[in-house]
């Protein structure tokens, strides 16, 4: 007897709520279901979704398309891959693809970050670095140190181990009890410096303290101090030029490894293949993932540094290897994406095109600041930038979560065809390594457009209230 598939909906039904009830999104699902945004195709920098509107996509989805929607070069390498091996088993051994990618890795990779750990998503792969590190301490004689050092505001992904290193209240309270073993320090956000400091007198307090951290919680208890080299949840906060250098110190001094998430900032989104070149820093692990694949096909890797990598060669009776692994690691449909993208950001120099947008983006930003004073600060690297938004440009005090400010204005723009990240009191930017200066133009436009809408809501109803 043969079963037949239940009828499918037609891609216009799917906004409506009766069916919007059989999935969950990451959104708030009561509110977004009013207004529901499903995408139905993508070229370029742009994006149509099922009603026919179009977006122009300031965010690369969400940091991950790095080489553009409906890339021919990608699409054909993966078109090209289906034909010969769609999947291999992953317990027994890998394939072609995978090794040829992570031999690029080590060859774009700073320093000797050289030996790589496929995955699927960030999570994963952050996962996969807490794990190596805490092993790598056990394999060198040192098997105490297993707490990971992290960062209030940080996003490190919704598994348990990446969400408690992460330090956003909103999304771990509702799921804590966390994994144990994570202790957390305060970022590098001067703007609104934790310690009340202002830079250079700082003397960068927010990084010489995690030394005192490691002292209190000692040393040999240790494993690892986890940061993205730009904290993204924060609102786009890019480090002053000290910091990264004094972690890197901090931690060869006391045996700790020091992680990157670049998951967003990796692959080019800086300006450099990795934001670990633009900072002048190698960790002994970096995290990529999002702009890897371009969105193409799930894939993200963990690459570390040679002397790690050794610690995990030795003979059978005495190292297990690094255990840790997933069915989709590897994948070899991932991996010919990856290579792919690598290909095109290399020949058509889209790291150059990143670095040069990028100037003009802020360029731009800069110049919105001078029209609205609501704009308090511009910030980030290359294709990676912020504004936060302010109510009193002087006390830089913040318009009242109830105004949810930022996240009016990207709504706002999302009506007004622009995909950004907001959030209630900072908008963000992060469009596709292929984007043209006229295309940046447009997107700061309508964020101008949009910025102004909202300002004149907000003092038409303060006149209506009196
Ligand atoms: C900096 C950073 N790290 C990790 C993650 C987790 O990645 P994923 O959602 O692919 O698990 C994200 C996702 O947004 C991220 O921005």
């Amino acid at each position: 007897m043969t079963s037949i598939l239940p009828d499918l909906i037609d891609a216009t039904q799917t906004t409506e709520e009766a069916f919007l009830k059989h999935i969950f999104v990451r959104d708030q699902m009561a509110e977004w279901s009013k207004q529901p945004l499903v995408m139905a195709r993508a070229d370029g920098v742009y994006y149509w979704d099922v009603e026919g509107t179009r977006y122009l996509d300031a965010i690369s989805g969400i940091y991950v398309v790095s080489v553009g929607h409906n890339n021919r070069r990608v699409i054909e390498a993966i078109k090209q891959q289906l034909d010969v091996l769609a999947f291999s088993p992953p317990m027994h051994g890998t394939n072609p693809l995978a090794v040829q990618l992570a031999n690029l890795l080590a060859e774009l990779a700073p320093g000797d970050l050289s030996t790589v750990k496929f995955q699927c998503g960030g999570a994963e792969v952050v996962e996969a670095a807490i794990k190596l590190a805490r092993q790598y301490h056990r394999l060198t004689g040192s098997p105490g140190k297993y707490k990971i050092i992290s960062r209030y505001q940080s996003w490190h992904g919704s598994t348990l181990a990446a969400l408690s290193a992460s330090g956003l209240k909103s999304r771990k309270t509702v799921n804590e009890p966390l994994a144990p073993g994570f202790v957390h320090v305060f970022p590098p956000t001067c703007y609104r410096c934790p310690f009340g400091k202002t830079y250079p007198s700082c003397e960068i307090t927010c990084a010489t303290l995690i030394e005192d951290v490691i002292a209190m919680e000692d040393p040999a208890t240790v494993a690892a101090v986890l940061v993205e080299p730009i904290g993204h949840t924060s609102g786009v906060s890019d480090p002053p030029e000290e910091y990264l250098p004094i972690l890197r110190e901090i931690c060869d001094r006391h045996n700790v490894l020091l992680i990157f998430d670049e998951i967003i900032t990796g692959i080019g989104r800086t300006g450099r293949m990795f934001a670990a070149e633009t900072f002048g820093v190698t960790p002994d692990i970096v995290c990529i993932a999002k702009g890897l694949s371009s969105g193409y096909a799930p894939l993200s890797a963990m690459i570390c540094r040679k002397p790690i990598a050794e610690a995990f060669w030795g003979p059978i009776s005495e190292n297990p290897g690094f255990v840790e692994g997933h069915t989709f690691e590897g994948n070899p449909i991932s991996c010919a994406a990856g290579i792919a993208v690598l290909r095109e950001i290399l020949e058509r120099d889209l790291l150059q095109n990143a670095r040069d947008q990028g100037e003009r983006l802020r360029r731009r930003l800069v110049e919105l600041a001078g029209k609205y004073p609501q704009i308090g600060d511009v910030r980030g690297k290359g294709l990676f930038q912020a504004v936060e938004f302010v109510r009193d440009r002087t006390t830089r005090a913040r318009f009242p979560e109830s105004t949810s400010f930022g996240a009016r204005v990207g709504r706002r723009a999302l009506a007004n065809g622009l995909l950004c990240r907001f959030d209630p009191h900072w908008i963000a930017f992060g469009p596709p390594l292929v984007v043209t200066a006229e295309q940046i133009d447009l997107m700061v436009a309508i964020l101008d457009r949009s910025l102004g809408e909202v300002i004149s809501e907000i003092e038409r109803a303060g006149k209506i209230e009196g």
